[in-house]
């Protein structure tokens, strides 16, 4: 039996890593696997919430009743969200989208050089995907974000609260073992807007993407 509290809602989730091409076979990308994302779109669609899933490239399945979008680059997410997000609820920020991408795309492969044996390659700031939408939104909108730190889990997650102006963030320390990136398990605590840090165990990313749909569905109580 489902408890289907979340129909006439609508959920944007975004999952996975995107890619920055460098030239024409190679990028920049990270560990992302998509599993975290994916979870809550499932939840979340299990529950009754009309779910856009918006991901870069995973190897995963998409979940039953889902709408789903695929994207490259963090600038595509960014778009592709702007199509969905005046009609949505709530956007949920799983994914890992690269803060920096190449300034220039080589549109030839780039030779390796006899005699030069360092390569140099500028990188520029992608936009801050959650950011652009938390300056957006209205009160009736939801933003919850993630936070993957390697080092002062608290403090770094808390500031992109609000630098982001999210509602509330899951902050992962991705160095603990069944924590983070690819794993099946996460280790996470729930920050909100008023310092309130909340720790949970470890645990499937299909459990804690129940706790966090329970929460955002209280936040839209
Ligand atoms: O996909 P899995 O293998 O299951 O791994 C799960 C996960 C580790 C990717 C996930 O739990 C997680 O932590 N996702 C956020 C990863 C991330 O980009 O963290 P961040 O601290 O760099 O960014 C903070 C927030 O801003 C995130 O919500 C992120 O989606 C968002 N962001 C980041 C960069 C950017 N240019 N635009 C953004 O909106």
């Amino acid at each position: 039996f489902t408890e289907k509290d979340l129909i006439g809602k609508k959920i944007i989730v975004t999952a996975g890593p995107t890619q920055e091409a460098i030239d024409p076979v190679r990028y920049i990308t990270n560990r992302s696997s998509g599993k975290m994302g994916y979870a809550i779109a499932k939840e979340a669609s299990r529950r009754g919430a009309d779910v856009i899933l918006i991901a870069g490239p995973t190897d995963l399945e998409v979940p039953d009743g889902v709408k789903f979008e695929r994207i490259i680059t963090t600038q595509e997410m960014l778009e592709k969200i702007n199509l969905y997000f005046d009609d949505a609820d709530v956007l949920v920020k799983a994914a890992a989208p690269s803060d920096y991408k190449p300034t220039h795309f080589s549109d030839k492969k780039i030779k390796k050089e006899t005699g030069i044996d360092k390569l140099e390659i500028d990188f520029e700031k992608n936009p801050d995907i959650a950011a652009y939408f938390g300056a957006r939104k209205k009160n009736n909108q939801l933003i919850v974000g993630f936070a993957a730190e390697t080092d002062d889990l608290y403090e770094n997650a808390t500031k992109k609260i609000q630098s982001k102006n999210l509602d509330f963030i899951v902050a992962n320390d991705v160095t603990m073992e069944g924590a983070g990136f690819e794993v099946d398990t996460n280790i996470v605590s729930i920050i909100y807007k008023d310092g309130t840090i909340e720790n949970l165990p470890i645990m499937e990313k299909s459990e804690l993407a129940k706790i966090i749909i329970d929460k955002i569905k209280n936040i839209l109580e």
